[in-house]
């Protein structure tokens, strides 16, 4: 591959895999998107599709690859493994991604270790906990997409009920990507201005935000456009040497008394991945529910062998 081109390897063509696969190929963010799946036909079929499209894009070269294609990736996106069905919650799904991303990882590390890895699969803190540690990289190179599509939820909905567009709201879910994340209602705000929502409704739009994906599993078995866009954006913000504010999830050093845990919060992010994480300044009420998400995902690492 020539230096100056940018590849991305997707691995995991499923419902997340092929949508995220699709979204960076209309949005022309590589010269060479790879496609990697354990069930090579789907991934086959995928690139085959997506290559009939070409004429009517910019010139991407898609192709169903092997993990030696992982070689000189600037980012691998793994959407790999199982998901939930309807009345899982994602950490049902621990055990069963932990020995996929086993597999996966040991792949992965055999011919790339200079990369950026980001990660959706779910419990995805706690997988990207697992491959932060499996491959020994430096910690800004391990990513989870975090609270990223949650904080997203969360903004669309409060634009909804105060019919302002989504991307003037300024509102942030962290912790983690699951039923303990919290919603930063003290820090959410329009152009400054404080939010004009009763008690009521902050509680409607956090549940909204926090039980978005069990309403949508329920209804179609899956959720994959949004979290496309998501990764989309995190890997825009890498390729493109941004230092754009987004809630990854990343490894937590002292975040207000909390270490040694991913969790999705504010950070930097850049062409090295995740440059800074920022401290917010939030209230005693929000550190508690902060504590309690992290020990909560703190006692599901003890279970698993990392
Ligand atoms: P899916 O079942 O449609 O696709 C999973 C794909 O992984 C399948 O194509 C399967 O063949 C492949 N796969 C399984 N084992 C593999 C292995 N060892 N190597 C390579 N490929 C393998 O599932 P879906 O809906 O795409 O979800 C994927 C993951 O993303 C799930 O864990 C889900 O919970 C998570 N997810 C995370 C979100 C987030 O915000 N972080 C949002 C939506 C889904
Ligand atoms: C989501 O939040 C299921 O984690 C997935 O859409």
């Amino acid at each position: 591959m020539e230096k100056n081109k940018t590849k991305i390897v997707v691995i995991g063509v499923g419902a997340v895999g092929a949508t995220t696969a699709y979204t960076l190929l209309l949005r022309e963010r590589a010269d060479e998107l790879v496609l990697i799946d354990a069930n090579k036909n789907k991934a086959v079929g995928d690139a085959i599709d997506m290559n009939h499209g070409l004429p009517f894009l910019g010139k991407t070269k898609v192709w169903a690859g092997d993990y030696e294609d992982c070689r000189g990736a600037d980012i691998i996106v793994i959407t790999a493994g199982a998901a939930q069905r309807q009345g899982e919650t994602r950490i049902d799904l621990l055990k069963r991604n932990v020995g996929i991303f086993e597999s996966i990882m040991t792949e992965v590390l055999k011919y790339n270790q200079d990369g950026i890895i980001l990660i959706a699969s779910n419990p995805v803190d706690i997988m990207s906990y697992f491959s932060w540690k499996k491959s020994q990289w430096p910690v800004e190179r391990i990513i989870g997409s975090g609270t990223l599509l949650d904080s997203a939820r969360f903004r669309y909905l409060i634009g909804e009920e105060l019919d302002i567009d989504p991307r003037s709201v300024h509102a942030h879910i962290i912790g983690e990507h699951g039923d303990s994340e919290l919603p930063l209602w003290s820090l959410a705000n329009i152009a400054g201005t404080r939010l004009k929502l009763s008690d009521e409704q902050k509680e409607q739009i956090f549940l909204n935000t926090r039980d978005a994906a069990y309403e949508i599993i329920q209804a179609k078995g899956a959720t994959y456009y949004a979290i496309a866009l998501a990764l989309d954006r995190i890997c825009t913000a890498i390729l493109r040497d941004e230092g754009a504010v987004l809630n990854v999830s990343t490894l937590l050093k002292d975040y207000h008394g909390v270490s040694d845990v991913y969790l999705g919060v504010p950070c930097i992010v850049d062409r090295n991945g995740v440059r800074e994480v920022l401290e917010l300044e939030i209230t005693e009420e929000e550190k508690t529910l902060l504590h309690r998400s992290a020990d909560k995902l703190k006692g599901l690492i003890q279970t698993i062998d990392v």
